[in-house]
């Protein structure tokens, strides 16, 4: 991405998302007194240092000594760039991040007019299609085709279902631009150069990314037919490892969902979605990649991966397995739920409702154990050739999974099926670094100055204490340096700004550190304490500017000649002393 995000962008974005969700979403956390605790995801401890205040948007470990807002936790928690972690935010509230080309402006969007018409013909195509199905002659059969499949009205609305005609040429006819058209992967050329529609006569499943664009479709015959289903290309906006149907929808239902069920085909999330299991999504005919887990996991801490029990299932439960292990975390669960042979999850929520679909949904079994029970089929374990098959089949996926204790018990479980008291665990490692010397906590006494800013940048409200000779005071003690200043500044720009959006826009700049090593200082005051030691620090600190001022003015008389104002001001000094 070429030029720079706007900063105001980004703030704001810390400002709107909250930080305890966030974490909690990865690592679940544990009320402790105002905060949130947990063990820390950035070192091995047995008990909870980690901790993460939503009052300051910021976290920290008093273990290891991590800490920083919502980019950082991002940046280190999901290895992202800084500017992952902030499209990753902006995506996760549904924005686009804007960009600041030198000399400019501010572009809305990131892509090029390219892609916003790539964006713009396949919604006008959605749009197209669902009208068909209400309005063209031909919609009527495809009306019937959906009831008789059992589908609603309303359902049909919310998915933005619709019907593509029988003949060549309705796109170009009614929304013109062929190239789009054909950009878009809805048209195709033909020999005499000419364009003809791609999908005829099916009904259509807009597909949606996570912001809510339609970026393709999925076509489907009504009835029998071959192929059942046709599917856009890929495009520049729709790559299918990546994209999950139904997901918008979901997350547009339920924001926080608590565990995601995901399917194989579109009409299992629209059924679900109809009886009432509105957390589910598909893969778009393709195996569950690396990529689709690492989305999900975005979302819920919960997967439930749901196929047909049949042999080509397990075959694509054992390739989501493979490509879940490196997201295998602590507080995050991936399971398996197999279907009654020739059912999915469309017919046996139809056939059996929401309630019973859900106890199978609970009863799923937890990927160890489908992990395991796969393998002992798989292998003889009576013989040692078996054993060591069964090993040899299961280490190199036991190392996708990252060094942790569920990683360590995967291996002890492996030794116990096989027969051997140690399996050597794989020598990758992915032990984080100890981050040097911020946050380590000081034993000498504070300045009172330190409290004060410090207090400050932990409670920002706390300026309200701050009158107009006490800031000037506070800026002139600064002599030259810039912290306070710009702290009060922006204090005063923006009055609910967090600790985690302060650091934000400290971000490069000469005082980040100074401000992070304030933050994750600990003034060891109880918080209803704050307030006044605030004051008192305040107090102190503007005494002995007075202190220092009126040295200055002293030892300046003894030399030359004050001028009338710094004669006052030292009468007042002493008058006040
Ligand atoms: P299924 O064959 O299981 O179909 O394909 P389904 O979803 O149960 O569809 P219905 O109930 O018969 O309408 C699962 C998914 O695989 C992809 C589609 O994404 C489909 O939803 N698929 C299947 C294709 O892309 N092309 C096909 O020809 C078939
Ligand atoms: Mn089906």
């Amino acid at each position: 991405m070429a030029g720079k995000i706007p900063r105001a962008f980004i703030e704001d974005l810390v400002a709107r998302i909250d930080l305890v969700d966030l974490i909690d979403a990865r690592i679940p956390l544990k009320r402790s007194g105002a905060n949130y605790s947990a063990r820390c995801p950035f070192h091995s401890e047995k008990t909870p240092s980690f901790s993460v205040s939503r009052e300051k948007q910021f976290y920290h470990c008093f273990g290891c000594g991590a800490h920083g807002n919502a980019i950082n936790f991002l940046m280190e928690y999901d290895r992202l760039s800084f500017v992952e972690a902030v499209e990753w935010l902006a995506d996760s509230a549904g924005l686009s991040v804007p960009v600041e080309s030198e000399g400019r402006g501010v572009r809305q969007e990131e892509q090029g007019p390219a892609l916003q018409g790539l964006y713009e013909v396949q919604e006008k195509a959605a749009r197209f299609y669902a009208a068909q199905l209400r309005a063209h002659p031909g919609g009527e059969r495809a009306v019937a085709y959906l009831k008789e499949r059992g589908l609603e009205g309303e359902t049909a609305r919310r998915f933005l279902v619709g019907y593509a005609p029988p003949g060549w040429r309705s796109l170009p006819e009614n929304l013109g631009s062929p190239e789009q058209l054909l950009a878009a992967g809805l048209a195709i050329r033909n020999e005499q150069g000419g364009i003809y529609d791609r999908f005829r006569d099916r009904i259509m499943f807009p597909i949606r990314d996570r912001r809510g664009r339609v970026i393709a479709f999925g076509g489907r015959v009504l009835g029998e037919g071959t192929p059942k289903y046709l599917n856009s290309p890929e495009t520049a906006v729709f790559v299918k490892h990546r994209e999950l149907y139904g997901l918008h929808e979901l997350l547009a239902a339920l924001r926080k969902p608590e565990r995601i069920l995901v399917a194989e085909g579109y009409m299992d999330v629209i059924s679900l979605a109809q009886a009432g299991v509105i957390n589910a999504v598909a893969t778009l005919g393709t195996a569950t990649s690396a990529e689709h887990v690492k989305t999900l996991f975005r979302f819920c801490r919960e997967v439930i991966f749901c196929f047909d029990g049949d042999r080509a299932g397990h075959s694509a439960a054992w390739k989501a397995l493979d490509a879940s292990l490196p997201a295998m975390r602590e507080g995050r669960s991936v399971r398996f739920l197999m279907l009654p042979d020739g059912q999915d999850p469309d017919s046996l929520v139809q056939a059996e409702g929401k309630a019973e679909f859900e106890r199978r949904m609970d009863a799923a079994a937890p990927l160890s154990d489908y992990f395991f029970a796969q393998l002992a089929e798989r292998h003889e374990l009576g013989a040692m050739e078996g054993r060591a098959a069964l090993i040899g089949e299961a280490k190199p996926l036991l190392e996708k999974l990252p060094e942790s204790v569920y990683r360590d018990m995967m291996y002890e479980r492996l030794g116990d099926l096989a027969g051997r008291s140690q399996v050597p665990i794989g020598s990758k490692s992915t032990k984080l670094e100890r981050k040097p010397g911020l946050g380590r906590t000081e034993r000498t006494r504070p300045s009172a100055l330190r409290v004060l800013v410090a207090l400050l940048l932990q409670r920002p409200s706390l300026v309200s204490q701050i009158d107009d000779p006490a800031r000037t005071s506070l800026v002139r003690l600064e002599k030259g340096g810039t912290l306070i200043s710009k702290l009060l500044a922006l204090i005063n720009e923006k009055p609910d700004i967090t600790a985690g959006g302060i650091v934000e826009r400290f971000r490069g700049d000469a005082e980040e550190n100074q401000v992070k090593a304030l933050l994750v200082w600990d003034a060891m005051i109880p918080p209803e304490g704050v307030e006044a030691e605030f004051g008192d620090a305040l107090r102190k600190v503007l005494k002995q500017e007075q202190k220092d001022r009126l040295d200055a003015l002293l030892s300046k008389v003894e030399q030359t000649k004050l001028s009338a104002e710094e004669l006052e001001e030292m009468k007042a000094l002493l008058a006040d002393r």
